[in-house]
């Protein structure tokens, strides 16, 4: 059902710096900044030859990644992306299976323009999964 990793995610408090550090210091190309107020975040994306990193910073009130940047004020790892063709599918067998889909079930847009599913971390050992179909 898993395909390649999408993306890694980390939270950051500072989208700016983040982004100058990642560009300036580690020397990897960065995508402009994408606003989603939907999911209640900003990105940017650092592009890699085998994969990106997704830098998140808060959007809004209510943001998901305000209580984790409270617990972690430094930022940390938020989540992982796992690519699946067919991702009804992947979340029918996952429920099915016990597993728990964040949010009412449904997918919604990504930052890619495609159908993402956030998966409870407490199902996956303490990770918090993200399901991109592409
Ligand atoms: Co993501």
């Amino acid at each position: 059902m898993l395909g390649r990793v999408n993306h890694i995610a980390i939270a950051v408090p500072d989208l700016a710096a983040a982004t100058a550090s990642y560009r300036d210091v580690l020397g990897a190309r960065v995508s402009a900044r994408q606003a989603l107020p939907e999911h209640g975040v900003t990105v940017v994306f650092v592009e890699l030859p085998n994969t990106k990193v997704e830098l998140l910073e808060p959007l809004g009130e209510g943001s998901p990644i305000a209580a984790f940047l409270e617990k972690s004020p430094a930022g940390g790892m938020h989540h992982i992306c796992y690519e699946v063709d067919d991702i009804l599918a992947a979340r029918d067998r996952l429920v099915a299976g016990g597993a728990r889909v964040l949010g009412d079930g449904a997918p919604k847009t990504g930052a890619h323009g495609k159908p993402v599913l956030f998966l409870h971390p407490k199902d996956f050992f303490g990770t918090l999964i993200e399901l991109e179909q592409v």
